[in-house]
């Protein structure tokens, strides 16, 4: 593995020894056994788009592996004023033993490791967020024990997230249904590989996909780069709401995720997530630990 750039260019092995690593160093964290592999090691973090986990989780992990991280937004480096990622990436080459990018278009991240000679590991997309299903799969499987034969159901828009929870959970073993309305489907060769698979239902019935469902996955109707669809959008995905009643149609104990920001009253009722806020925040917490085995796994 030299790069994180989606999580289809990752063998099953090459996941769960990430997800075995992530738990070994949230123990380590836990019992102040922590160890610094990444000491004298600097990790950029290029920023086009907002984020409070992704920002914060990357900065103190690197910290607490022994290195440093910068954070380089796109209002201050000279790639908001147009230069070229594929300089950008061989001049930060030279400086930095990683980078982090969070961004809009996916061929810029691969753009980055293409003319980079260091780690590049996508921190978000329009199309994916593999750290994100990272810890997902972490979260998942601390609660759950297993991941194989688990069904999870994502409801809402076919996104970034969509996009990577189909990809990182059927190749963990797990069912994936996505309930969302046909103008918003996630990737169209992402669906035909989880269907050739055998493993993913796309279907525009809330119901059907929810129903005994080990994991419910929502996530925001718009997403970053895409607030002016907002008004139209909360339109597009009135029904497709996670709420009290859609959740009776779960398996018992069943589990609710989201990546966070979460916007109650919309894909989510104030009451869903409450009830599951705990499995939310060791979610959100799980980030740290995820990413600091994929910098390990990548940097050391
Ligand atoms: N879930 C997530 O990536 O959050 P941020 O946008 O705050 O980084
Ligand atoms: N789909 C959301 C995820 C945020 C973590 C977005 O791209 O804004």
């Amino acid at each position: 593995m030299k790069h994180l750039l989606k999580l289809g260019d990752l063998s099953s092995q090459e996941i769960m020894d990430i997800l075995n690593l992530a738990d070994q160093l949230k123990y380590e964290r836990r019992h102040g056994m922590e160890k610094k592999p990444l000491a004298g090691k600097t990790l950029g973090m290029i920023f086009q788009k907002s984020s409070t986990r992704t920002r914060v989780s990357f900065e103190a992990g690197m910290y607490q592996l022994g290195g440093q991280a910068l954070f380089l937004s796109n209002r201050d480096l000279q790639i908001g004023r147009g230069e070229p990622v594929q300089d950008t990436a061989r001049v930060l080459s030279r400086y930095l033993d990683g980078i982090m990018i969070r961004t809009f278009a996916q061929q810029e991240v691969e753009d980055l490791a293409r003319y980079g000679s260091i780690p590049i590991i996508n921190g978000l997309t329009d199309y994916a967020h593999p750290c994100q299903v990272l810890a997902d799969l972490m979260t998942i499987r601390e609660y759950k024990k297993v991941l194989k034969g688990l069904k999870l159901c994502f409801v809402g828009d076919g996104n970034n997230m969509a996009n990577s929870l189909i990809v990182g959970c059927i190749k963990m073993g797990m069912q994936v249904a996505v309930a969302c309305p046909a103008a918003h489907r996630p990737d169209r060769q992402l669906i035909e590989w989880g269907e050739a698979a055998g493993a993913l239902l796309i279907t525009e019935s809330v119901e059907e996909g929810m129903r005994d469902a080990d994991v419910v996955y929502t996530d925001v109707w718009a997403s970053m780069g895409q607030e002016s669809e907002a008004a139209q959008r909360r339109k597009d995905f009135e029904g497709y709401q996670v709420n009290e009643s859609n959740m009776r149609l779960t398996h018992p104990n069943c589990m609710v995720q989201h990546c966070l920001p979460a916007h109650r009253g919309e894909e989510i009722t104030e009451g869903v997530f409450e009830a599951h806020a705990n499995e939310l925040f060791d979610e959100a917490e799980n980030r740290l630990h995820a990413q600091k085995a994929v910098l390990v796994k990548l940097m050391a």
